[in-house]
């Protein structure tokens, strides 16, 4: 199995979205037996609860079902359980830093490294912005070829 972790801060709004974009990707591709998708959050704020309305609303929009979806937060276990931790900005990559296992073999990355020319490198946090529809787009695009270097990787 091949496992992809997304993590912001709060896991309602950026990260639980690139879980359903990508997950929606995935099953498109028949590949929904290969890929395990999961997100959190590095903060523990939310746990347990579903995502913002706001990115419950744009997924809506776009047929994007979210029902049973729940935050919870990320983990040293998580670097042992997932190849892929996809983060959404560069304070959760210091946050994710800051408590990795030494020696952990997990590819921790920023989705945007996966939209080059989007113009930002960060994922903008709609919870402080409220422009769910700028993330969308910015995360729809990554996704796409984030799963195409996924599928090249490991030649799925
Ligand atoms: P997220 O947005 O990291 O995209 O889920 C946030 C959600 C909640 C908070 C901050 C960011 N908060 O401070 O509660």
């Amino acid at each position: 199995m091949i496992n992809i972790l997304f993590v912001c801060l709060g896991n309602i709004c950026r990260s639980p979205m690139a879980e359903a974009v990508f997950r929606k990707k995935v099953r498109e591709a028949g590949l929904e037996d290969r890929i395990r998708i999961d997100s959190a959050g590095t903060g523990s704020w939310h746990i347990g609860k579903p995502p913002h309305e706001g990115t419950r609303r744009i997924l809506k929009q776009y047929g994007i079902d979210t029902t049973g979806m729940k935050a919870r937060q990320v983990g040293a276990e998580d670097f042992r359980d997932y190849q892929y931790i996809i983060a959404m900005d560069s304070s959760n990559v210091r946050n994710l830093e800051a408590i990795a296992p030494s020696g952990h073999g997990a590819e921790v990355r920023k989705l945007l490294d996966w939209a080059p020319n989007a113009g930002v490198t960060d994922v903008p946090d709609p919870y402080y912005t409220g422009n769910f529809e700028e993330v969308y787009k910015l995360v729809d695009e990554a996704c796409d070829t984030l799963l195409s270097y996924i599928r090249e990787r490991e030649k799925v």
